[in-house]
């Protein structure tokens, strides 16, 4: 039985919790938050035996094997340190720290300590985003390629997303899931240059466009917003212009499922279908295996140092704004 204790009870430590529970082999043994009222509804919701409003009492106290942090992103640091001297494997989600320095520590301790240390890079999971590489690595509309990402909205609702101390905003917050796939796809990142600006009055850029360069010669081309007005949302769309073609995906589906359009001179090719919740059970797919690799003493296919290589690039495009 692998026992685990959350840390975190909001959005993603739920969202983590209801795929756990239907698993026959794992307990949720106890969780921690310092919202007692969150912490009631989900002691009830997942029949949780124990609940701590401190999260050190729990990593002292609780019978547990694992936990997963799924805190606002500044307290990662601080969570994960102590969880790895306390010898508990860790499903840390993304990003993985607030700086490099933290990170470094964060993966250090917890080699030392023989802890697994997964990030929440779901979208190495994603049916979709898998196929993207796939199809990169065939070379299917020749290479080097750009990359374009278009996406806009009016962004999570609690502030802390948006503070540069705490959650960085959207250019690390959100992108840095598209940067790790990226280097996944296109390894080692030459330059990252960006043009940002904010419609919303916090204290992290919300809108804007980064270049990261790769050292094949390849390009992501980030255009983002999480300062559009509520109920706003913009295009969404993620394609690649290659030298022998272009690749479109994001916007093709019927009810089979989500489809990659590929447009070269000898004429128009679909491909797919890929089910229509690829995230979701991405989702699934990355906590199945955290549960592998804690039952079976396995290194996870994304580790603290995919956290930190797309980390940095996030930390670089902040650093390019200011
Ligand atoms: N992988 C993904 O696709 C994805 C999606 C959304 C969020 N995230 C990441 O997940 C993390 C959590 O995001 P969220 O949307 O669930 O946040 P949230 O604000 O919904 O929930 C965070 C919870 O942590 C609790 N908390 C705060 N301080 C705590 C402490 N010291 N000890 C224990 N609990 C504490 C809060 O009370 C809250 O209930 C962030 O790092 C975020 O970037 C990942």
């Amino acid at each position: 039985m692998v026992k685990i204790g959350i840390i975190g009870c909001g959005g993603m430590g739920r969202y983590h919790a209801n795929i756990l529970k239907k698993f026959q082999d794992v307990e949720i043994v106890s969780a921690s938050d310092v919202n007692t009222e969150v912490l009631n509804s989900f002691k009830n919701e997942f029949e949780v035996k124990e609940t701590y409003t401190d999260y050190k009492d729990m990593l002292e106290k609780s019978d547990i094997n694992a936990i997963i942090c799924a805190t606002p992103t500044h307290l990662h640091y601080k969570i994960v340190t102590f969880a790895a001297k306390a010898k508990k494997h860790i499903f840390c989600e993304k990003p993985i720290a607030l700086n490099l320095k933290q990170a470094e520590k964060m993966i250090d301790l917890c080699e030392k300590n023989n802890a697994i240390l997964q990030i929440g890079y779901v979208r190495r999971f994603d049916q979709e985003w898998l196929k993207f590489k796939e199809l990169m690595d065939k070379r299917i509309i020749g290479r080097p390629v750009i990359w374009h990402q278009i996406w806009g909205g009016n962004g999570p609702s609690a502030e802390w997303y948006y503070d540069i101390k705490k959650g960085m905003g959207p250019f690390v917050d959100g992108a840095v899931h598209s940067y790790d796939f990226a280097i996944f796809t296109f390894g080692k990142v030459k330059k990252v240059k960006s043009s940002l600006t904010k419609f919303k009055n916090f204290s992290s850029p919300d809108t804007g466009t980064t270049i990261v360069e790769f050292e094949s010669g390849d390009m992501l081309v980030l255009c983002w917003s999480w300062g559009l007005p509520k109920n706003v949302s913009s295009q969404y769309l993620h394609q690649a212009l290659g030298p022998e073609g272009v690749l479109v995906f994001g916007g093709f589906q019927d009810e089979k499922g989500k489809y990659f359009v590929v447009r070269k001179e000898v004429g128009e090719e679909k491909i797919g279908p890929i089910p229509l919740n690829s995230l979701g059970i991405g989702f699934e797919r990355q906590i199945e295996h955290f549960i592998d690799c804690v039952k079976n003493n396995k290194k996870p296919v994304v580790s603290g140092i995919d956290g930190y290589e797309s980390l940095k690039v996030g930390l670089d495009v902040l650093k390019s704004w200011k």
